[in-house]
């Protein structure tokens, strides 16, 4: 559906009704030319000028209006009677979501030191492409300057993968173009995977593109020529270079306008977390297949394999009569939630199973995956894990853990199985270490330790699945960022901090939970 946005989405997996939102559409056919020529819209589209009512020399090609400019004005529908420029909603009934809405650019006028926005000729990758490839500009020479805000802790923390190939091929578009042209590209790492290796050997050796190992300082602009700052690490210095155009290769972040209207968790940035999770890909409680570049940024051919497998999922998901779901959930005692009526809870859930009914927290049973995330950042004890409540923990620590132990908190999927693993290797830890198994490391809060610690324990062991590898996103680093807080905590008690460890331990690593256990153990007195 064209010009179509979603404007509500409501259900769960196999039963979700869609609210649509139809701006208009333009019938296929005569006299859309004049339609064009007569509108008075005047657009520019990231460095294009075309009307409201315009050609897209897309796939199927067509025109189209873009209604975010169009006044309204009826200039069209007088040539050409069958183009609706009314408003239209209607819900439909599916299944299954895909979400292929692909990506979007990162807001470059934030990289405040590479002046866009104030230096004309300081471009994003779109603008300059479409304008040198409609003969708009032709400057001498060019920078391309690679992960502009990207892999970088001030804007956007990971590499977007697809923009080193990006600025290859900006540089050799130039070079085709012009061969005259002297092009440079700074980049910190070349990331030009599998067969694409060979596209950058050409553009090196082929067409005379030079690199710069080095990511700008600033650029600032000396006479109407961009001075590019930036150090050459091959060459060990400082350097300076004067450019007519400065191209910067923008990162990538998700569209996560669409992600809220889903009720997807959303943190801004790249992974999607939601469909990067090794459990939601096995069993997608929600029946939502978030593909290609909408979930992390990928190449044309990654991206048909990637649409492969969603479809296939959803033939999965439609196939079934019912959907069965085993795992233990959250439950949220409403007097006492209402009482602190934080909402965090709302916040953590991966799964966007913990959400606002009438005003009150309230727990989608289907979601659930049953993480125990959100109960760990209860402070009111509101939200339980069944099978794993605070009441059950508390008693199994103190029913578990003596003077002078360690206690191990395991998650499920990965070390405690490493631990068991261990006994069945028949390898031998100390006495002392007292193992309790949990969902996954997300679930532990400041009171288990603090228990662990009251009843007598020397040292506390939290040992989680490898960084990529928790089964509920993000449980493992939540972990983490808690222990950190935690040890700040009880260094003031007088605990020593470094006796509260987290490791990702996988579920074959029995060696070397052993040897982390004895060396807790030894070094803890
Ligand atoms: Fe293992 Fe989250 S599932 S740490």
């Amino acid at each position: 559906m064209t010009n179509s946005e979603i404007e509500e989405v409501n259900g769960d997996i196999g039963n979700y009704r869609i609210k649509i939102k139809t701006r208009g559409n333009v019938i296929e056919g005569r006299l859309l030319r004049e339609c064009e020529e007569a509108c008075p819209v005047v657009v520019d589209d990231d460095g294009i000028k075309h009307k409201a009512i315009y050609y897209m020399p897309t796939y199927p090609d067509s025109y189209g209006i873009d209604f975010e400019a169009c006044n309204k004005c009826g200039e069209c529908v007088r040539i050409c009677p069958e183009i609706s420029l009314d408003e239209s909603e209607k819900n439909i009934d599916v299944g299954a979501i895909v979400a292929a809405t692909g990506l979007k650019d990162y807001d470059a006028s934030l990289i405040k030191e590479y002046g866009y926005g104030r230096y004309d000729n300081v471009l994003t990758k779109l603008e300059f492409e479409r304008k040198f490839a409609n003969g708009l500009i032709n400057p001498k020479s060019v920078a391309i300057v690679n992960c502009a805000g990207s892999r970088d802790e001030n804007h956007l923390p990971y590499c977007s993968k697809v923009c080193c190939l990006l600025g290859l091929k900006e540089a050799k578009l130039i070079k085709d173009i012009n061969p005259e042209t002297e092009v440079y590209i700074n980049y910190i790492d070349m990331r030009s995977y599998g067969p694409f290796e060979k596209f950058y050997n050409t553009v090196r050796e082929n067409y005379g593109v030079k690199f710069i190992q080095g990511r700008p300082s600033e650029i600032l602009q000396d006479d109407g020529i961009l001075v590019v700052r930036s150090e050459d690490i091959l060459l060990g210095k400082n350097i300076e270079n004067r450019v007519e155009c400065v191209v910067l290769m923008t990162g990538f972040i998700p569209d996560n306008e669409l992600f809220r209207k889903l009720g997807l968790p959303d943190n801004g940035e790249f992974p999607v977390d939601y469909v990067n999770s090794s459990l939601s890909v096995d069993s997608n409680p929600r029946s939502i297949f978030v593909t290609g570049s909408a979930a992390f940024p990928c190449g044309v051919a990654e991206t048909i394999t990637n649409a492969k497998k969603s479809a296939n999922e959803v033939i999965g998901v439609l196939g079934r009569d019912c959907v069965e779901n085993k795992t233990p959930t959250a439950v949220i005692n409403s007097d006492i939630c209402s009482e602190i009526d934080c909402r965090i809870c709302v916040t953590v859930c991966p799964y966007g199973a913990v959400y606002l009914k009438d005003d009150r927290v309230t727990i989608n049973q289907e979601l659930c995956m049953g993480c125990g995330i959100c109960t760990a950042t209860c402070a009111a004890g509101a939200n339980q894990l069944q099978g794993c409540d605070d009441k059950g923990m508390l008693a199994q620590i103190s029913g578990t853990v003596r003077e002078g132990d360690i206690l191990a908190l395991l998650c499920k999927w990965s070390s405690y199985n490493a631990a068991d693993k261990a006994a069945y290797e028949r390898l031998t830890y100390p006495e002392n270490v007292k193992i309790i198994k949990i969902p996954c490391t997300g679930r532990v809060d400041a009171q288990i330790i603090l228990k662990a610690y009251s009843s007598g324990a020397k040292g506390v062991l939290i040992g989680g699945c490898p960084p990529d590898a928790c089964h509920y996103c993000t449980g493992n680093f939540k972990a983490r960022k808690r222990v950190i807080a935690l040890r700040e905590l009880i260094n003031q008690f007088g605990i020593d901090p470094e006796s509260l460890m987290i490791e990702w331990i996988g579920k074959d690593e029995s060696k070397r939970f052993i040897d982390i256990v004895t060396k807790l153990d030894e070094e803890i007195s």
